[in-house]
């Protein structure tokens, strides 16, 4: 059975028995706790905690989850997968055990006739919580599975939370025995990749408040309701449907592995026996390529770029992988453009919005594989440099800091390190380089953590939010003051009643004019005149947890206290000014994307007062007059005074509209568009200028890569680019005043300019050079005999260097002749560093004397040292003012060589 027919039915059967079906929430969810959805009860987690009410008793799904802590186990076990697809049942305050446990059983076992999934009933096992026993009643009562199949788990398989505080409960998992072929006997204690766990269903009843590990955690008290949260992984129902023995050989994933296969001429599974764990490391490889290719397709599809923090460095590592294991099959050409459209036609039955987008999709993959090859080219040459080095230091060992330096600096993974050294003889200190590893992730924590929740953690903030049992209201779209009440004050990452003049305090208001930064908008600043006469200054606002704004501000005067109303007041020409800005991004977002194509995706942006910056997917620069077009055709625009506004609707009508950036929206929200004009459309929630006459001018500062495939252009808005131009107006105006031209007629004239320059310099350098010989000329005047040796020593002095010393010295050599001996010694102090060449002929060489002896007695003079043949020889040295006695220390030693 094809996975979309699991799908359909599955969707199918739980919408008969009056289950609302709910379309999959994209990857990125707006939980700072979660990197990705990971589950799909995520989207309905303010259900079950009550926090909202659930818009239908029983609902269904087969969400899009992502789950990477295990991404080093992908291929080589059965069941790990980085992406894949949770169907879920859900009830909130519905039915609770019973009915879970007879529906599940009655889809997995009725027959596939009846739009089941025809299981063998014989085969499956049921685990329940340890001491849930009215769940093994229940199993019995309802199911056909003897008591002989039922096994009572603990607290680490068989109670299931999100890892993080939030709800939880006891849980039963449903398993399928797959057969001897696949492992001993004896059940899902013994080995789970012969019982295989399909479908878990849990007992969703408890609200977890800390949460240290699977099975330590803190129960903080019920639910308000007995909740149902179901989760079938459909790749696993597929590979048992399908008779496959893994998740990557089933209909969706199997086409990549098979092209990467023949790609590399490999024959997949030729090696490896049934269970996974005896895996060829070829298959494992393969697997690993064709699960890295799904869930990069996945991810870029709900809008993550490849980056070096967060999601996008998971998705930057699942790409590297992916290309790394294809070279490691032997295969080096770029290989995703071969099997990224492979992906996409398995994917878009399930997906069809894949297909629409996959020019962009495919030009974030496609560069993003590009960069990598550049990285393994010239990471290679390090690597090479870097053994030598260590060799040199007789160590056999590749020291930590260097294989960190060589991941942190130029992206080199740590694998390819080890092979490499390892083919050089030698190992790489894997404890050094992943102590490094540690201190820079704790750092990059700390700083973003502390950026966002500040020191604390997020308990603080929970406990406010849960006081004040709703969303804070942001009112700054409409107002700048609003009165507020004090919902809470926060101290060091401790809830407190007051703070007094001189502290710095978090202050959560019930309602709130100030935006918190998000968005790539940031934070308004302002003040809170409190009741009591206090003052507050704020100057960051964050979102740490969803639904809670924070204002981080310090107390001016008086004492602030919990509870006390409030006169909040917004800095206003800060806000005018980051709103003008953020309009701007919105429409060089759209000019760029008129320019250069729909693949040009936002991939970040700042929004600051009077500047922004914004970046974008794009695989090569864009030309100096594509960026001239488009501030062109912005500022245009402003003239033309188009209406800003925005309006709230359904995603669907947004769609419909052409609003872009359609990514990371939870469905069935409500989504704000904003519009300038009729022009540019696009999902926002930031704060906007009125019209577009009130931004003045946009000025682009230029264009610059910021990483594999994204650039980033910077720009001046309203009385900031005014400023520039006319700074930049008025050193125009100081060049004019003295070159004496005007303004257009500068370049040319700066051209000419330089173009004499040059000329100038080249005949100077002509002159000196002829000046130096003319000299050498007349050298020959100077010189004596020593003994029998006819020797010239002379001091060229500070116009002379290298070059021209050595052309003296070989002129006057010409010029003594070959009847008696010579030795000629010049040198020069050209830039203050001396140089020394000396030049014997043939009769001073036979008898003895020679060039590079003598220079090495009279570099030392010098400071230095130096050498060559017997017949022209160079030394060099720091001390300017030995020339002298380094020429006698010469005179000196042909005079015992010469007699
Ligand atoms: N939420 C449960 C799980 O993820 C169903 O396994």
């Amino acid at each position: 059975m094809e996975t979309a027919e699991i799908r359909r039915r599955w969707l199918r059967f739980f919408e008969k028995n009056g289950h609302a079906v709910v379309p999959s929430a994209p990857l990125i969810h707006d939980d700072p706790n979660l990197l990705f959805v990971n589950a799909g009860m995520v989207p309905f987690k303010p259900y079950f905690l009550g926090q909202e009410s659930a818009p239908w008793d029983r609902a269904t799904s087969v969400q899009k989850c992502v789950r990477t802590q295990d991404i080093e186990e992908v291929g080589k076990t059965s069941r790990h997968g980085t992406f894949f697809q949770m169907n879920g049942n859900f009830s909130f305050g519905d039915y609770f055990k019973e009915g879970a446990i007879r529906l599940a059983w009655d889809l997995v076992t009725s027959g596939e006739e009846s739009g089941g999934f025809g299981l063998d009933g014989d085969r499956l096992w049921a685990t329940v919580y340890e001491d849930d026993d009215e769940a093994i009643e229940l199993w019995i009562e309802t199911t056909d599975i003897p008591s002989e199949r039922i096994v009572r788990r603990g607290k680490e398989d068989n109670y299931w939370h999100m890892g993080v505080p939030g709800p939880g409960g006891p849980c039963s998992e449903i398993y399928y025995d797959r057969g001897r072929e696949y492992g001993p006997d004896g059940g899902p204690e013994v080995d789970e990749d012969r019982f295989l766990e399909f479908w878990n269903l849990v007992f969703m009843q408890h609200e977890l408040s800390a949460v240290r590990s699977k099975a330590d955690f803190d129960i903080a008290g019920d639910l308000p309701k007995k909740n149902i949260d179901t989760g079938m992984g459909l790749e696993r129902m597929a590979s048992l449907l399908q008779g496959v023995d893994n998740m990557y050989e089933i209909d969706e994933v199997y086409p990549v592995l098979a092209r990467a296969a023949e790609m590399t001429r490999r024959e997949y599974g030729a090696r490896s026996g049934h269970a996974a764990s005896e895996s060829h490391p070829d298959d494992v490889r393969l697997r690993v390529v064709a699960d890295h290719v799904r869930s990069s397709l996945m991810l870029i599809g709900d809008g993550v770029t490849p980056g070096n923090e967060g999601r996008g460095y998971v998705l930057r590592r699942m790409l590297r992988r992916s290309v790394r294991a294809m070279r490691l099959l032997g295969y080096q050409d770029a290989c995703l453009p071969e099997l990224l459209p492979i992906s996409v036609e398995r994917m878009r039955n399930s997906y069809p919005e894949l297909e629409r987008d996959f020019e962009r999709i495919s030009t974030i993959a496609y560069a993003e594989e590009e960069a990598f090859r550049r990285t393994l080219a010239s990471g290679t040459t390090l690597l090479e440099s870097a053994v030598v080095e260590t060799r040199r230091t007789g160590s056999a060992t590749l020291s930590g800091e260097r294989a960190f330096q060589l991941h942190d600096t130029y992206g080199f993974p740590i694998d390819l390190t080890l092979e490499m050294a390892a083919e050089q003889g030698l190992s790489v200190d894997r404890e050094g380089f992943t102590r490094l590893m540690q201190e820079q992730r704790d750092r990059a924590k700390a700083d973003a953590q502390s950026k966002k929740v500040g020191h604390g953690g997020t308990g603080a903030y929970r406990q406010l939010a849960d006081a004040l049992g709703r969303e804070v209201e942001f009112t700054g779209y409409d107002e700048v003051t609003s009165e507020a009440r004090v919902a809470g004050l926060i101290r060091d990452g401790e809830p407190v009643v007051a703070a007094r003049a001189g502290e710095d305090v978090e202050v959560v208001l019930d309602r709130t004019p100030f935006y918190a930064e998000g968005g790539g908008q940031l934070a308004d600043g302002g003040v809170l005149q409190l009741a009591s006469g206090a003052v507050v200054r704020i100057h960051d606002v964050q979102k740490p947890i969803s639904g809670l704004i924070v204002h981080r501000a310090t107390v001016v005067a008086g004492e602030v206290h919990t509870d006390e109303s409030a006169h909040a007041e917004v800095d206003i020409e800060r806000r005018r000014s980051i709103s003008r800005a953020h309009t701007a991004t919105h429409m060089v977002h759209k000019a760029i994307r008129e320019a250069l194509g729909d693949t040009a995706t936002q991939a970040g942006s700042e929004n600051a007062p009077g500047r922004f910056r914004f970046d974008f997917t794009a695989t090569s620069a864009v030309p100096a007059s594509v960026l001239r077009d488009v501030e062109q055709r912005v500022n245009a625009l402003l003239l033309e005074d188009l209406a800003v506004s925005a309006d709230v609707m359904s995603q669907v009508e947004a769609l419909e509209i052409g609003a872009m950036a359609l990514f990371g929206e939870k469905y069935g929200d409500a989504v704000r568009v904003i519009s300038v004009g009729d022009w540019a459309k696009e999902l926002c929630g930031g704060t906007h200028a009125e019209r577009t006459t009130q931004l003045g001018l946009v000025t682009l500062l230029g264009e610059s890569s910021i990483g594999s495939g994204v650039r980033r252009v910077e720009a001046l808005v309203g009385a900031d680019a005014y400023s520039f131009l006319a700074r930049e107006h008025a050193i125009v105006g100081q060049v004019t005043e003295m070159l004496k031209a005007r303004p257009e007629e500068l370049p040319e004239r700066i051209g000419t300019m330089l173009g004499r320059l040059k000329d100038a310099e080249r005949d100077l350098e002509r002159l000196r050079r002829e000046q130096v010989l003319a000299a050498a000329g007349r050298l020959t005047d100077s010189v004596r005999d020593v003994g029998a040796v006819r020797f010239l020593g002379h001091d060229a002095g500070r116009e002379a260097g290298g070059d021209d010393v050595r052309a003296m010295v070989l002129d006057a050599r010409g010029r003594l002749g070959t009847d008696r001996p010579v030795v000629v010694a010049v040198t020069g102090t050209k830039g203050g560093r001396p140089v020394i060449v000396v030049a014997t002929n043939e009769p001073a060489r036979a008898r003895g004397i020679r060039a590079g002896d003598l220079v090495r007695i009279a570099a030392p003079h010098l400071g230095g040292g130096g050498g060559g043949k017997d017949d022209l020889a160079q030394g060099g040295g720091s001390d300017p003012g030995a020339v002298g006695q380094a020429l006698s220390a010469i005179e000196w030693r042909v005079g015992e060589l010469g007699d």
